[in-house]
């Protein structure tokens, strides 16, 4: 009874509060069930738009920036009519959605799909099934992520398992900002071999905060009231860099993370990887400064690699709404950063923070880790150097180009997707044998970062299990030019990491140490710099699935592979036929 009390309290709430209502519904009906469908229409169009004083034409959703925010209901079946006109290829990725048998509506171009062209349209038809909280969507098609990403909410069917009455839900998006058009950036990187040209700034929700030139007006400014408590459903859309997140003189309860309920614990900042996400509650229980009535909230990033980065800070404020007149400008500086703002180096406090993360494992949300594997990957990851062509111009390390690889394989996309070769059989364009070792083992977190060149292959390979496959993967950081935290994503599937550590994996000694209570569960694990990480998933969802790094430059220099599930004996154990739209190659 109380908790159907605390249910209609909730929708009251969503109802009054928040502030994109959901969207229209119609019904389709099974023989079994009457689901409800959610529409959304995507017009992927130019828009022209302003930061730090430079003016120039995004690729957009709608003509937002950031897109728009999908809200559904968990169970809903949503279907999202993508209609391309602009002159670019493009798809978009529901990012963690786990798309049961649907592969078809993942998004990754050349994996499940081939892109949307100029003036055509694709309904990406899917239904969200038992996942509940905050993800992301986004362009899954060259660095179009850039611009092209937003919020993917998903209301719970029970309330929240945490006590606290939420007043509101507060989205906190973080991306990039380049003053030069992205898609010049990227080419340039492709064409020389040399590391992208860093972003200029860090936005939050678009915004990229004060301490730009030319960037006062492009401010958020979040209001809330004194004695409540919000959800910040903070989202890392950035393309190449891990940030840390603080908010002055507050401590942040973390609930969830990728769309999971974790064992709340409270932290003075968190750090967040570009593709995962992390629900906290945030009293507003301070005293605001009189003058102003404003906390700084502020992001930068957690810097593991000797590569150029920017090197820069974000930052709105919590405004504390005051009885007096409100002024919705920002206070005039000089601002300084939350104390509590880890610096960009603070390797300590990434590594105590994901060692706090623990699945709620309760009888509601239970933790079903796969307490034995049948088959196990050992994958290198890290940068490689590959000799410049003769009368190239490359601007690699000692004119080099850069390449990234896992296990030695640079990923090369294919120009069919995988998914179909895969469904019709056509044995083309990939091949399913990944090494499940290192091709050569060294000491991979050793201390000389250029003797161990792998002069990387380049291909499309995949790996193949059966139907529900208990299936590990350790992701081995390699110090070659120099080790990096890497945020590699899975597609399709959650997954559980179940251990995580510096220097090598000892297969001998490591999984005795692994969490197999309430390890935590997500879509993309930020792997330790010069370490590893352990990773189990229940392989239960037939269809091609991509594997990654989520910082950019990374895919493009090839940081990635996947897997395929084959279809199990039941039908509902099968991958569905492709959609009468899916877009033709
Ligand atoms: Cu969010 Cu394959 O990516
Ligand atoms: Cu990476």
């Amino acid at each position: 009874m109380e908790s159907f009390f605390y249910q209609l309290l909730l929708v009251g709430i969503f109802l009054v509060t928040f502030p994109f209502p959901l969207p229209s519904s119609s019904s389709s009906s099974s023989s079994f069930s009457t689901v409800p469908t959610r529409h959304f229409q995507f017009n992927v169009e130019w828009k022209k738009v302003t930061r730090l004083c430079h003016t120039k034409q995004l690729l957009t959703i709608n003509g937002k920036y950031p897109g728009p925010m999908i809200i559904v209901n968990e169970g809903d079946n949503v279907q999202v009519k993508v209609t391309n006109q602009a002159a670019r290829n493009t798809t978009i990725h529901w990012h963690g959605v786990r798309q049961l048998r649907t592969g078809w509506a993942d998004g990754p171009a050349y994996i499940t799909q081939c892109p949307i062209g100029t003036g055509k349209t694709y309904v990406y038809n899917f239904t969200v099934t038992n996942q509940r909280g905050t993800l992301l969507w986004h362009a899954h098609y060259s660095w179009q992520r850039a611009s092209v990403y937003g919020a993917f909410i998903i209301y719970p069917r029970m309330p929240f398992p945490f006590s606290a009455p939420v007043q509101d839900h507060i989205p906190i998006i973080f991306g990039e900002w380049w003053n030069a058009d992205v898609d010049a950036v990227e080419n340039e990187m492709m064409l020389y071999g040399g590391g992208p040209n860093t972003s200029d700034a860090y936005t939050i929700n678009g915004l990229p905060g004060p301490l730009y030139p030319c960037s006062i007006k492009d401010t958020l400014i979040q209001t809330v009231e004194r004695g409540k408590t919000y959800l910040l459903r903070i989202i890392n859309a950035a393309l190449n860099d891990e940030l840390f997140f603080a908010v002055a003189n507050h401590t942040l309860t973390v609930v969830e993370i990728d769309s999971v309920y974790t064992k709340p614990f409270t932290t003075s900042a968190i750090m967040i990887a570009p593709g995962q996400t992390t629900n906290v509650l945030l009293t507003a229980n301070q005293i605001p400064d009189a003058s102003t009535g404003m906390f700084v909230m502020a992001a930068r990033p957690y810097l593991t690699s000797v590569f150029p980065f920017d090197n820069s800070t974000t930052i709105g404020f919590l405004k504390y709404k005051t009885t007096q007149l409100e002024r919705e400008k920002p206070p005039l500086p000089p601002y300084s950063l939350p104390s509590n703002l880890p610096s960009m180096e603070d390797t300590a406090f990434a590594t105590n923070f994901s060692n706090q993360l623990r699945s709620l494992a309760s009888a509601d949300y239970p933790c079903i880790v796969p307490k034995e594997v049948e088959k196990r990957i050992i994958t290198t990851i890290g940068l490689n150097l590959q000799d410049c062509p003769v009368n190239e111009t490359c601007k690699g390390y000692r004119n080099k180009r850069f390449y990234a690889s896992m296990n030695n394989q640079s990923f090369i996309r294919p120009s069919r997707s995988v998914l179909e070769s895969h469904y019709w059989k056509l044995n083309t364009g990939y091949a399913s044998d990944f090494p499940e070792k290192p091709p050569h083992v060294f000491n991979y977190t050793g201390v000389d970062p250029v003797a161990e060149n792998m002069n990387t292959e380049f291909s499309t390979r995949f790996f193949e299990v059966h139907f529900g496959t208990k299936l590990e993967i350790v992701l081995q950081d390699t110090n070659f030019l120099n080790p990096e935290n890497h945020p590699i994503h899975v597609h399709g599937h959650n997954f559980f990491i179940v251990g995580r550590g510096f220097g090598n994996f000892d297969i001998d000694k490591d999984p005795a140490g692994y969490n197999l209570l309430d390890p935590p569960e997500r879509n993309t694990v930020a792997v330790p710099v010069g370490g590893w990480a352990a990773i189990r998933i229940n392989a239960d969802n037939p269809g091609v699935w991509f594997i990654h790094c989520h910082l950019e430059e990374h895919t493009s220099w090839g940081l990635a592979m996947g897997f395929i599930v084959k279809s199990g004996p039941e039908s509902f154990q099968c991958l569905l036929p492709p959609p009468s739209d899916f877009p033709p190659c």
